[in-house]
């Protein structure tokens, strides 16, 4: 239990107001339109309890003061007290999951899969406090973050939203993340959202929104257990998971749900469904929502569909199918939540303290970010002590993600997606940009061709290449659908699955251009420093061959610099493996595993001599 949500005149406040809502009042709480599909004077009329802005949704020129002005009009909607309408803060949710992501200019941080890397709690209390200020400027009050996935197969497109396979990392960063973000509840607070409850790193086959089999003890112990500290940290919501647990589906899981997370573990603030996570609960919309209610979900992420939420849960209330109790039980919890971080005491976005303010994306904030990246980096391969390498050195860069600043950051950054190339992440620096201001004689091959690759005019080469963004399903790699048909037969409800980013995990497959690219220089006799960006472990033995130094940089963000500084030995590599690194596709390899056989183990990373 939440002490802040404990307090007793902050209940008899939410007593007295609950006591005036009318149903429609009430159903309106529970509702989350998105921002798209939803103007200031609708949020009146229908007394919607939150607006969000999806994976890229952003408004105006997307700067910190167009979300400001936007969260004016609706915060001024929401408060117009009159005969229909009860003055009740709206709270606005955002996925600033590395950074706040969404925005121009913010600084971006390493995605979680690097940031397990550094093994470092207290770091991530920092990045978690950058992140809630960043946050504030715009003059959101909720991000849907810290993600607590556990990802156990590495063909997820969610990978590198979990910090490591194994519970401990995740265990150790929970709380001192929803710490982090929440503060004291006061002026510095944004509220955090742990997610997705519960089981979707653990999805059979890596399928996004699919099914995950497990006993009971093995959700406990791997897939639950890194919710303890974040709720013990008094995290004020909960997401549920787009998967099925054993065939049946968390959105609506009444015993994972209502007697688990509210009941057992006594979480008292409200919970969240996913984005339409309720329609895949059964083929007749009307039926979807008093499952997903009954099951005992707060607040309803209905982005588009949201008056015809409305309309359905009314109908039920009225019909008796859904009871009133827990309408009253939902609005209770979402009241009790705005009231204890502020949200009823606080002044319109533009005039907190926070807002607009010219900490976002600034010189300290980036600071924290580029000493994350440093310390995320894994040394897995040192040949002849190649690294750290000398400024004086005569060295080419090359590689498809050297100077894409929109790559090395991956999904989630200012487009659902991700970006491609420079033009989108302002500010910050590219790996190229950060190698050629410690090393200003450095090349930078523009092309593929490398054709600058000569042993005449080169000591060593940074080659830097792998993945491109993705985001959730559309990161996922699967051979065949063999495997969706039989995640679908087991689930019951319907599955929405996307088109997946490739059909192997073997990079030389999956990008044969970064092969190449470091094989033509290679056979100059030139040494290569290669460095992985990718927002997962693939397979790599043809370029680790290749290569004289390998890096696994993961999805750095913004600050690139923070790998240059590395690689010239400015900051030691310090990163250790928080996922085990596989010889082979299949099975799933993770810590703990009986015959465990990894190329790498779970904990690996070499260390360098600094010059
Ligand atoms: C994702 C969530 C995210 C939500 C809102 C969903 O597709 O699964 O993690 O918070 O969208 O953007």
């Amino acid at each position: 239990m939440n002490p802040a949500l404990q307090n007793p005149e902050l209940q008899k406040k939410v007593d007295n107001l609950l006591a005036r809502m009318s149903l429609d009042q009430k159903i309106g709480q529970m509702t989350q339109a998105e921002r798209m599909t939803c103007t200031p004077e609708q949020l009146k009329q229908y007394h919607l309890g939150s607006i969000l802005s999806g994976g890229g949704s952003t408004p105006g020129e997307n700067r910190p003061a167009d979300w400001v002005d936007m969260n004016d009009a609706y915060w001024a909607a929401s408060l117009e007290e009159d005969a229909d309408h009860l003055a009740i803060p709206l709270i606005y949710g955002v996925d600033a999951i590395h950074g706040n992501n969404n925005v121009l200019g913010a600084t971006v941080f390493p995605h979680n899969i690097g940031l397990g890397a550094t093994n470092d709690p207290d770091l991530l209390n920092s990045i978690a406090q950058v992140t809630a200020r960043e946050i504030l400027a715009t003059g959101v009050e909720w991000t849907f973050a810290p993600t607590l996935a556990v990802a156990r197969d590495n063909h997820w497109g969610r990978v590198y939203e979990s910090y490591s396979e194994d519970p401990e990392i995740v265990r150790s960063y929970a709380g001192k993340f929803v710490e982090g973000l929440q503060a004291d509840l006061g002026d510095d607070s944004v509220v955090a959202c742990v997610k997705h409850w519960v089981g979707d790193g653990g999805t059979n086959n890596g399928i996004d929104q699919g099914e995950t089999t497990l006993s009971l003890n093995e959700l406990e112990r791997t897939h639950m257990s890194p919710y303890y500290p974040a709720l013990e940290a008094g995290v004020l919501t909960v997401m549920v998971s787009f998967n099925s647990w054993n065939g049946d589906k968390c959105h609506g899981h009444q015993a994972l749900v209502t007697d688990v997370l509210k009941g057992q573990l006594k979480f008292d603030g409200f919970v969240v469904s996913d984005w339409d996570g309720i329609d895949y609960l059964a083929e007749d919309y009307y039926q979807a929502v008093a499952l997903g209610v009954n099951s005992g979900i707060d607040m309803f992420m209905v982005p588009e569909n949201w008056q015809t939420f409305i309309q359905h849960l009314r109908k039920h209330v009225e019909l008796g199918t859904v009871p009133l109790s827990r309408i009253d039980d939902a609005v209770r919890r979402i009241l009790l939540v705005k009231h204890a971080c502020g949200l009823f005491d606080k002044p319109r976005p533009s005039q907190r303290k926070w807002s607009n303010h010219a900490s976002f994306g600034s010189d300290e904030h980036r600071a924290v970010a580029r000493e994350a990246v440093q310390k995320s980096l894994v040394l897995l391969k040192n040949d002849g002590n190649l690294l750290p390498l000398q400024r004086k050195s005569r060295i080419l860069v090359a590689g498809k993600n050297a100077d894409n600043r929109g790559h090395q950051c991956g999904g989630f950054t200012v487009a659902w997606q991700g970006t491609d190339g420079n033009e989108f992440i302002e500010g910050g620096t590219s790996l190229w940009e950060g190698i050629q201001s410690l090393s200003p004689t450095a090349v930078l091959s523009e092309d593929g061709s490398v054709a600058e690759a000569s042993p005449e005019n080169f000591d060593c080469a940074i080659v830097v290449i792998g993945e491109r963004p993705y985001a959730e399903g559309m990161g996922d790699i699967r051979m065949n659908n063999d495997v969706i048909v039989e995640a679908g037969s087991q689930i019951k409800g319907s599955m929405k699955v996307l088109e997946p980013y490739g059909h192997t995990l073997e990079l030389a497959e999956l990008h044969p251009e970064d092969l190449a690219t470091i094989q033509r220089i290679t056979e100059q006799g030139i040494p290569c420093v290669v460095v992985l960006i990718s927002g997962r472990t693939l397979l790599i033995n043809k370029e680790l061959e290749q290569s004289t130094a390998f890096v696994a940089a993961w999805l750095p963000g913004s600050e690139g610099q923070g790998v240059a500084d590395v690689l010239f030995g400015d900051a030691n590599f310090q990163g250790k493996l928080a996922f085990s690194w596989p010889k082979k596709a299949r099975p799933p390899i993770n810590r703990g595993d009986k015959d465990y056989d990894p190329l790498f183990p779970y904990g690996y990373g070499l260390t360098c001599q600094r010059t």
